[in-house]
């Protein structure tokens, strides 16, 4: 249990220190150091993805995190329709995600809890899905194409994609933390 724990310390220091959005957390959502993993080359403390580090949650732990089930199903067929050509039927998208393309710009990240969609709270990825990136990063704005619960359904049946663990950081530390 103990070793787990750190491994999760590690994987979110690792993805912290590989965040280079200016919307992350200002402050890394974790603080404590976990020595087993800071001696490892940066490399070795990221995941290539959370399939192969943290298993899916089950059922039960979908459950126990109290979110709308109603929201959950509008949210899957909102995102199958708009956001899974780009990002994965499941949030999974392309595992070589860090790498620019051959026009400059990343490719759409994993939003399963393997990148960086859990290091911003509930508000910034609403505003993040509003407003997109276009031009710059690729990311549609979806502003007055989706409406606001329709994008709020779409991040709470995002939530259900992310492993136990990520959620419970991401809960404490990312949400918990908003002013
Ligand atoms: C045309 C492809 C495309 C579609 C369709 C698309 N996205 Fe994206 N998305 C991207 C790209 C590319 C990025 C990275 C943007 C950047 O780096 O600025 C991104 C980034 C994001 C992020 C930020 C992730 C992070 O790690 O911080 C979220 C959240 C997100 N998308 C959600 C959605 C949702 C929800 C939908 C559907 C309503 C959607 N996207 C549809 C391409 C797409």
């Amino acid at each position: 249990m103990r070793a787990h724990y750190l491994l999760v310390l590690g994987i979110v220091t690792g993805l912290v220190a590989g965040c280079g959005k200016s919307d992350a957390p200002t402050t890394p959502p974790v603080t404590t150091p976990a020595p087993s993993v800071a001696a490892l080359p940066p490399s070795a403390a990221v995941p290539v993805s959370s399939s192969t580090a943290l298993p899916p949650p089950s059922r039960e732990s979908i459950a126990a995190r109290k979110l709308d089930p109603e929201k959950i199903r509008n949210g899957a067929a909102i995102y199958s329709k708009n956001c899974a050509s780009c990002h994965g039927p499941n949030g999974e998208a392309i595992s070589n995600w860090r790498e620019r393309g051959a026009d400059g710009r990343y490719p759409p990240p994993p939003l399963d809890g393997s990148a960086h969609a859990w290091h911003h709270s509930t508000a910034t990825l609403e505003r993040m899905i509003r407003e997109g990136s276009p031009g710059v990063g690729g990311m549609p704005a979806w502003s007055g194409k989706l409406s606001d619960q329709e994008i709020g359904d779409v991040i709470v049946w995002i939530k259900t994609l992310w492993p136990d663990e990520i959620y419970d950081i991401w809960h404490k530390e990312i949400e918990g933390n908003q002013k």
